[in-house]
């Protein structure tokens, strides 16, 4: 982008808000165009958030149809399995054929408009086709990352009362298989009300399949009509919802809509991306997160540009993975996460130089604030000191990119999001909510207004949004992130202000972590806290007090990571268990985080005040054991 055009567009959205939003919504292809664009009040007697209300569109229709015409035969996506080399490449033909064969199936097994399809696969183009059936039939997808457990899968499928699971026999991730179909089974013994699962081919394992519940999709696929109509979906009607952990209690529903979600991936990926003809795009997110769903699928697909799906990690075989792919590809933009960044640049600069890369223009990185060495690194040596990188700050509540430089039209800066896209208003507050004017300041992140990506609600619990995002600030949304705005007026994200923990760009919530540590019959109390960690930008330390007598030991470490990786996956397994005689609290009874904090990162000398506390003496033991 150029300044000028960047300009441009800051000032046609100042000029006129509504004007500029309709023009975004005609990137799409709609049944009706909306004549109107955002109406919405963050005050809590008329909370309402609503995009395009009157439009009616379906997405399937924008990511196959809209490319038919013209080119059917195009590659659509590519598959990178786990085994390099072992891919294969899917037309929009062929993608919408599947798309609609599978929604025929979820048609004959009853699922219609609104209702919710859980979906727990490997990266295999039938993932995409699934979530794609599910728009194009109107029903509310529900993605389950395959590392999380089948209790985990269990709590979101009663969460959202899901009577569909579609699952595959088994993963392939780093040469190690995941049981994907026996996890759905173990789930439907905890979870009620799962009246079919549909499970594609992975890897043609020998699984059980349970007689009027189950279906092998390949034995069905045959017969499945590859026509299948589109379902007229109003632009407020559900698209997703997609689990995501705050700061208390189980992970909740975010509800992502049709239109205003549809009209920002497909304006995000354009001004971000810069889509050519040419291009083959390759985010390596699953599609069990959000950047998955934007990124890896819908963007690409709206824009036309063939995406990589890509269900190996970067290590694996070796840590030229993601090299040798993209000469192998021709891979033209890299989207990926700064702990694989950490974990390559660690290996050296030899495994990259092997190969040469020549095919890249663009650098991207999402998830997590990356480290200025990290970003040098991912500059000079991956993009040969000649690419640009966008440092994309979003989340999963607000559908796609909202702060980013722009080639061409920002200057770079290693490790700050530099500035807001056009349409998007970031202030920072202090602590009394006042917002903090100037730069060279420092607070808590917060949103003015809507845009069309914005999460609409809390999947059963609309109360919960507002209390989660807009109690804190009256008036405003608020991100849950500190952050600084340098003296030029760039921002730099400085990570969660609340009790969620990033790790290796995974939001964990650490009351989650807590319950599963409690569940073990010996422990009493447990509480988690981020430590700083070199590869995974953070990782949980977690300080556990045992019941009277009992006596911590390796084999109870071994015995409570179990119990975490029962209840949410080993994703959230603790770096570091740390048995503590008794937890700093104050004399009400609560427990001073901010103290174990400053134990967990090992600034000591920063404990503060222990004065208050209910026991000084335990901050000296904890001390004492780090
Ligand atoms: C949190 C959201 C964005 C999709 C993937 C993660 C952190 C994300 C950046 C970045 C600094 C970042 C924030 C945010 N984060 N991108 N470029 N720089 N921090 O989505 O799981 O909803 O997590 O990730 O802390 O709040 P998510």
């Amino acid at each position: 982008m150029t300044p000028e055009s960047l300009a441009a567009l800051h000032a046609a959205h100042a000029a006129d808000p509504h004007a500029f939003w309709l023009n975004q919504a005609r990137r799409l292809v709609w049944e009706r165009f909306p004549a109107t664009s955002g109406d919405w009040s963050f005050d809590r007697s008329d909370f309402h958030i609503r995009w395009y209300g009157d439009g009616v569109l379906n997405l399937s229709v924008n990511c196959l149809d809209r490319h038919l015409p013209a080119r059917a035969d195009d590659v659509a996506l590519l598959f990178e399995p786990d085994e390099p080399g072992t891919g294969r490449a899917v037309t929009y033909a062929e993608l919408h054929a599947e798309t609609c064969r599978l929604a025929n199936l979820l048609k004959e097994r009853g699922v219609g408009r609104g209702d919710r399809v859980m979906i727990y696969l490997p990266m295999i183009p039938e993932a995409a086709a699934a979530m794609l059936a599910c728009a194009r039939i109107g029903a509310v997808h529900s993605v389950v990352f395959g590392g999380f457990s089948p209790e985990s899968l269990a709590g979101r499928i009663e969460d959202c009362g899901a009577r569909v699971v579609v699952t595959a026999d088994e993963g392939v991730r780093g040469g190690k298989t995941i049981p994907l179909k026996a996890n759905v089974d173990e789930a439907c013994e905890i979870a009620a009300g799962v009246e079919t699962v549909i499970m594609l081919t992975r890897t043609g394992a020998e699984v059980a399949l349970r007689e009027g519940r189950d279906l092998r999709y390949d034995d069905h696929r045959d017969r499945l009509s590859i026509d299948c109509p589109p379902e007229p979906m109003g632009a407020e009607d559900p698209l997703f919802i997609l689990y995501t952990s705050g700061s208390t209690g189980k992970p909740k529903g975010v509800v992502h809509t049709t239109g205003g979600y549809a009209v920002w991936v497909a304006t995000t990926f354009d001004w971000v991306f810069e889509p050519r003809p040419d291009d083959l795009f390759w985010c390596t997110a699953d599609i069990g997160w959000i950047t998955g769903h934007s990124y890896t699928l819908y963007g690409p697909l709206m824009a036309g540009v063939p995406t990589v799906m890509f269900d190996g990690i970067p290590t694996y075989p070796d840590s030229s993975r993601l090299w040798e792919t993209i000469d192998r590809l021709g891979v033209t933009i890299l989207y990926t996460a700064p702990t694989a960044i950490r974990a390559l640049m660690r290996e050296g600069d030899g495994p990259v130089r092997k190969h040469r890369r020549d095919s890249l223009r663009l650098l991207g990185t999402v998830g997590e604030p990356i480290n200025p060495e990290a970003w040098r690194w991912y500059h000079d040596v991956v993009g040969d000191g000649r690419l640009p990188i966008v440092d994309t700050w979003w989340q999963t509540e607000t559908g796609g990119v909202l702060m980013t430089p722009l080639p061409g039209a920002t200057r770079m800066k290693p490790g700050s999001a530099t500035r807001p896209l056009p349409g998007i208003e970031p202030l920072l507050v202090d602590p009394q909510g006042q917002e903090i004017m100037g730069d060279d300041v420092s607070g808590n992140l917060c949103l003015r207004g809507s845009w069309p990506g914005q999460m609409r609600t809390v999947w059963g619990d609309p109360q919960r949004f507002i209390d989660t995002y807009f109690v804190t600030y009256p008036g405003l949304y608020f991100t849950g992130d500190g952050c600084r705005r340098d003296a030029d007026g760039d921002y730099w994200i400085t990570g969660r202000v609340d009790d969620v923990i990033n790790v290796s760009g995974h939001r964990i919530g650490t009351a989650e972590v807590e319950s599963a540590l409690v569940a073990h019959p010996l422990v009493a109390e447990a509480a988690v806290v981020p430590a700083p960690h070199d590869l995974k930008g953070q990782a949980i330390h977690a300080f556990v007090t045992l019941n009277a007598g009992e006596q911590g030991s390796d084999p109870l470490r071994a015995e409570l990571n179990a119990e975490v990786r029962k209840h949410i996956g080993a994703l959230a397994i603790p770096e570091r268990i740390q048995f503590a005689p008794g937890l700093p609290k104050t004399r009400s009874g609560k427990i001073m985080r901010r103290i174990l904090r400053k134990i967990a990162e090992g600034q000591l000398d920063q404990l503060g005040d222990t004065s208050t506390l209910a026991d000084p003496g335990v901050v000296e033991a904890l001390v004492r054991d780090r």
